[in-house]
């Protein structure tokens, strides 16, 4: 049966049709809205819009449910690996063996950077954020592969695989020229997650230092866990972008703009970044929640809070228990994770936070993780990009491929002056 709504403004209804998700949400079309009354609607951060129909991803907040194309987050973190996830997000089934390998090989070998793309890659400033490094070298990237601008649907696993391969290149070459070390190229015969290891640490290149299995796994489940998030802040942007027609590798700079700011992707830099201040004021996190619930000096408890999880974030368990492995098999005492630890105690306990629904997210546990693997604070949200560029890939192609797609362009109600003559500047008062 058909589901429709009712709308009336100033005495005059329409009906306006009801669209029902695969998982029963319920959304009312109002495509015609406009045309019909007059009127839009206002949505300030756009927490009841809807922006589009995907199937990528699915949420529910209120039961703290994520899936990818209908597997379960927990389900694909014990028994998945980024790659085979990063395949089952962008092209929507589990791959067989051989399409797993063709996927997997293709990342490898396009992992490296052009070799002209290492001039623009050195002339940045020593101290560069590596955010603006990723953005721009990923548009350079483009400058490399004109043909992307074609937007062949041939071309589109390759530009892909060109992604997400030279999205870890990128950023453990940056981290290299950081660290004053040699240029080395990607090893395709490794693994993806111990490919970019070996990139980030080696300090000559021909070095393997292998990390241990339990590192190694953490990683490949940030991976996993961050490769989808429906419509954030950056995948949206990636959308908008998109909507434009613009190529892929602009699509996916455009996201890394927008996850780089710190009530996103960067939450994980600004959860270290709180740590090492409360530390440093020898304070044990006591008195940083007080001033954070008194609302003094604008502080918020980063790590905590999620605009659509208002019970848990599924992702912050399975975090936590990788961070605990990988801190007992590094045999890390941390005094940051001792403030982390009393801090979610705390808060999960004190009426402030659990009044407003206020559970850690994802990002409260993966910045102790990467801290403790030895990846610079700077740097987190990089690895959050590495993560997500399935996720934005994935849903560049649902743009792409929904013929009917308009560009998008939200309207706005206007609050500025109304009508007004120029005025001469003399006459200016
Ligand atoms: N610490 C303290 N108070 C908070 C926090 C927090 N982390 N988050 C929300 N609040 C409070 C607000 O002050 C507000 O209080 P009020 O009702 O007294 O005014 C109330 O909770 C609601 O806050 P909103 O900002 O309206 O909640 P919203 O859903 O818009 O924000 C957000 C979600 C941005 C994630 C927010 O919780 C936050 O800033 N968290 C810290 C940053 C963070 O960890 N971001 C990562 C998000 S996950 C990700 O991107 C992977």
């Amino acid at each position: 049966m058909s589901r429709t709504a009712q709308l009336t403004i100033d005495g005059t209804s329409i009906e306006l049709p009801a669209i029902v998700g695969s998982e029963g949400e319920l959304g009312i079309d109002i495509a015609t809205l406009r045309s019909k009354t007059g009127a839009i609607t206002l949505d300030p951060g756009y927490g009841n819009t809807g922006s589009c129909e995907s199937a990528i991803t699915f949420i529910d907040g209120e039961q703290g449910i994520l899936r990818y194309r209908g597997y379960d987050i927990a389900e694909l973190a014990e028994r998945s690996h980024f790659l085979e996830t990063s395949y089952l997000v962008i092209h929507g089934e589990l791959p067989d063996a051989v399409a797993l390998d063709a996927f997997s090989r293709r990342i490898a070998e396009h992992a490296a950077l052009a070799p002209s793309a290492r001039g623009h890659f050195e002339s940045f400033p020593a101290d560069a954020h590596p955010m603006a490094v990723l953005g721009a070298m990923i548009h350079a990237a483009s400058t490399h592969h004109p043909e992307i601008l074609s937007r062949r649907i041939e071309d589109f696993d390759t530009h892909a695989a060109r992604l997400i391969g030279q999205t870890a290149t990128i950023a453990a070459l940056d981290h290299r020229r950081s660290q004053g070390l040699p240029w080395i190229e990607p090893d395709p015969s490794l693994g993806y997650i111990e490919n970019f290891l070996r990139m980030m640490f080696s300090p000559d290149g021909r070095e393997v230092r292998l990390p241990s299995s339990e590192v190694v796994r953490a990683l490949d489940v940030i991976f996993v866990l961050h490769a989808d998030h429906e419509q954030n802040c950056s995948t949206s942007t990636v959308r908008m972008v998109a909507s434009s027609r613009a190529s892929l590798y602009a699509s996916a700079a455009a996201g890394v703009s927008a996850l780089w700011g710190p009530l996103h992707g960067g939450a994980n830099q600004a959860v270290l970044e709180m740590l090492t201040e409360i530390h440093s004021e020898g304070d044990d996190g006591t008195r940083f929640l007080e001033q954070v619930k008194n609302k003094s000096g604008n502080r918020r408890l980063m790590g905590f809070g999620h605009r659509v999880y208002k019970n848990f974030d599924p992702r912050a368990l399975i975090i936590k228990q990788q961070c605990d492995l990988v801190l007992a098999r590094l045999h890390k005492a941390d005094p940051l994770l001792d403030i982390a630890k009393k801090l979610e105690e705390t808060a999960l306990h004190d009426d402030y936070f659990v009044s407003r629904k206020l559970y850690p997210n994802v990002d409260f546990y993966s910045g102790i993780i990467m801290r403790a693997i030895g990846i610079p604070t700077e740097m987190f949200t990089v690895l959050f990009a590495i993560g997500r560029m399935p996720g934005w890939i994935a849903n560049y192609k649902e743009v792409m491929e929904d013929k009917q797609g308009k560009i998008s362009r939200p309207r706005q109600i206007y609050t500025g002056a109304t009508r007004r003559a120029y005025v001469a500047p003399d006459e200016r008062g």
